[in-house]
């Protein structure tokens, strides 16, 4: 850079009569140049970042028209927030006045004040943003309500605690209940964010498996209607109810908690694909597309399903 930018005064010098001016004009040109570019690229970022607002934004106007009554806020009920699922509302209600997850909930929260190896739970997840803001990235790496509360348990001295297990699940349910009511605010201008949210996007639009449906298939085109005897969720608010407990899954498998990616590896066999394991990108890459499309949507879990 050195030597052009030497190279140049030198041309410049021979070819003038006034060779000092000609070096502060080329110094100019130079430094409109740099600007030039700068201001080319804040303006590609912010193009960029309004293309996600954009999407986010009719993603949402679509639902909230299509389902004219239900405002933005009661999309957080899962199925129950749509008018055709009236009949299992009030049960639904019922219910959560006296949630059957509390027996699983309670021993949770006491754990989260326990003190192991000088460190609790509470402490430890005090140095991340409230619930209402994950997924959020610190050192370039993508941290999700799961991936910290499994580092602190290893702080703890408690890595035996499992992606999937009951215990991780009611501690994810513990830590996002103390955000009950906050509207979901991620702060995503990030590129690491971005690049998630478009696999995301392929991911939820994309037809796969046996019966070639995408997410969107069920959860946009068929939102509302009935499969077997469920009705179909919208997929605004998806991310805002889980973990989600079910008392059926109880007596199947002795824990009752589903967690937003077992949900996700539930629906990938719905289109007769392979679902890809705990831990696997694809599943967070989903998780953000979600999260992203329930901005301003207030948390509301755990929650019980019928
Ligand atoms: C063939 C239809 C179908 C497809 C395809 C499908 N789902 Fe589902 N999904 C359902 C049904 C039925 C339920 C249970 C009723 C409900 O909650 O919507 C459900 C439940 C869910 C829930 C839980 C909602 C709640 O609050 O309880 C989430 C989240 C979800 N699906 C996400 C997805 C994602 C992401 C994909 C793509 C990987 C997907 N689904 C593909 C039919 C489908």
């Amino acid at each position: 850079m050195k030597e052009t930018y030497l190279n140049r005064t030198v041309i410049v010098g021979f070819q003038s009569a006034r060779p000092m001016k000609r070096i502060i004009q080329v110094e100019i040109g130079f430094f409109l140049l740099i600007i030039a570019v700068f201001f080319a690229w804040v303006s590609s970022v912010l193009s960029q970042d309004n293309s996600i607002d954009e999407e986010v934004e009719s993603f949402q106007a679509f639902f909230l028209e299509r389902f004219y009554s239900v405002s933005l806020e009661e999309f957080n009920q899962g199925p129950y927030s749509l008018p055709q699922s009236a009949s299992k509302e009030s049960t639904f209600h019922f219910l959560e006045q006296l949630p059957p997850y509390m027996h699983a909930l309670f021993p949770a929260r006491s754990d989260w004040n326990r003190n192991y190896n000088g460190i609790t739970l509470k402490n430890c997840m005090s140095q991340h943003p409230p619930a209402n803001r994950f997924p959020y990235v610190l050192d370039d790496q993508i941290i999700s309500v799961e991936n910290a509360i499994l580092a602190c348990l290893k702080l703890q001295g408690r890595s035996s605690v499992k992606v999937g297990s009951s215990l991780l699940s009611a501690l994810v349910a513990v830590f996002r209940e103390q955000s009950r009511g906050s509207p979901i605010q991620i702060d995503w201008v990030n590129e690491k964010l971005k690049y998630m949210y478009q696999e995301g996007y392929r991911i939820f639009w994309g037809r796969r498996g046996q019966y070639n449906y995408s997410c969107a298939s069920c959860h946009v085109s068929n939102a509302g209607n009935t499969m077997g005897n469920e009705v179909i969720s919208a997929a605004l608010g998806h991310t805002s109810a889980f973990p989600v407990y079910s008392q059926a899954r109880l007596f199947q498998t002795g824990n009752g908690w589903i967690t937003l990616h077992e949900q996700y590896q539930r629906c990938f066999s719905r289109t007769g694909a392979v679902a890809p394991p705990f831990g696997d990108q694809r599943l967070l890459a989903l998780e953000i597309y979600q999260t992203l499309n329930d901005l301003s949507i207030p948390l509301n879990a755990p929650q019980s399903r019928l």
